[in-house]
């Protein structure tokens, strides 16, 4: 995984809808009691706490050490450890893998898959979310566009948004068998008027990188998006989500 840091507290303060959409993954992954499963990139925590409840053997791991901290903090009790999704150290222990808004992060993809599969028994399901291809490309492409304008290079993207063929496939090579693969638009509205300026140093610090002045580029970029992503008194990211169900097969 990339080796981003996150401000776990900020994160929950201002981006719970990233943990309040997964309300629907976990609908999907319908977890029995007494299953156990793991929540590869857990973030602060919210659905293994979730799982634990209804009598799952959750456990959850995240590469961000903040992030684990903050769960454990949250959720006293609860089973949470930071690992890398292309390292992870589980071997046929899961009955079902849930993944919520992580493996965009993950452009290792054959690798994190590889790592799912094997965390996963014979049999289990891996039940996953991400961005998919054209996520949040309006912002994305008006940032590039206007750090051209400022004469600042192309920024490297630390992101991965595959189509539904490209990313079955990838699951496939690691040798799950696809039962279904999505790709739908969900826009995201994101809270307070400087909604945009704040996911963008949050979730996107590299369409900053060499900006000498980030609140006057934030407020271009501002001026640029207003007419597509401002609506109803709020901003709106341009979320597209990739949703997938595979099984490892049985023996
Ligand atoms: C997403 O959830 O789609 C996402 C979050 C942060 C950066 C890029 C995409």
């Amino acid at each position: 995984m990339t080796p981003q840091t996150w401000d776990a507290e900020l994160y929950d303060a201002r981006h719970s809808f990233v943990t309040g959409y997964g309300a629907a993954l976990l609908d999907l992954l319908d977890a029995a009691p007494g299953e156990r499963v793991l929540d590869a990139g857990c973030g602060t925590g919210e659905h293994v706490a979730q799982l634990a409840a209804a009598g799952v053997d959750a456990v959850g791991v995240d590469a961000s050490p903040a992030m684990v901290r903050r769960a454990a903090a949250r959720f006293p009790g609860i089973r949470v450890s930071v690992a890398d999704l292309r390292d992870l150290p589980f071997r046929e222990e899961f009955d079902a893998v849930l993944s919520n808004a992580v493996l965009h992060w993950v452009p290792e993809a054959g690798r994190a898959a590889a790592c799912l599969y094997s965390a996963l028994r014979p049999g289990g399901r891996l039940v996953a979310e991400f961005g998919g291809a054209g996520n949040v490309s309006a912002i994305d492409t008006a940032a590039r566009a206007l750090r051209a304008g400022h004469g600042l290079p192309e920024a490297a993207s630390p992101w991965y948004f595959p189509t539904v063929a490209g990313y079955a496939r990838v699951l496939e090579d690691a040798g799950f068998e696809v039962r279904a693969a999505w790709l739908f638009d969900r826009p995201t509205r994101l809270t307070g008027a400087d909604g945009l300026a704040v996911w963008v140093r949050m979730f996107a610090p590299h369409l900053l990188a060499g900006v000498g002045d980030p609140d006057t580029f934030l407020a271009e970029l501002g001026e640029r998006l207003r007419a597509t992503l401002y609506r109803d008194g709020s901003w709106w990211a341009d979320y597209r989500r990739l949703r997938v169900v595979a099984v490892r097969p049985p023996r």
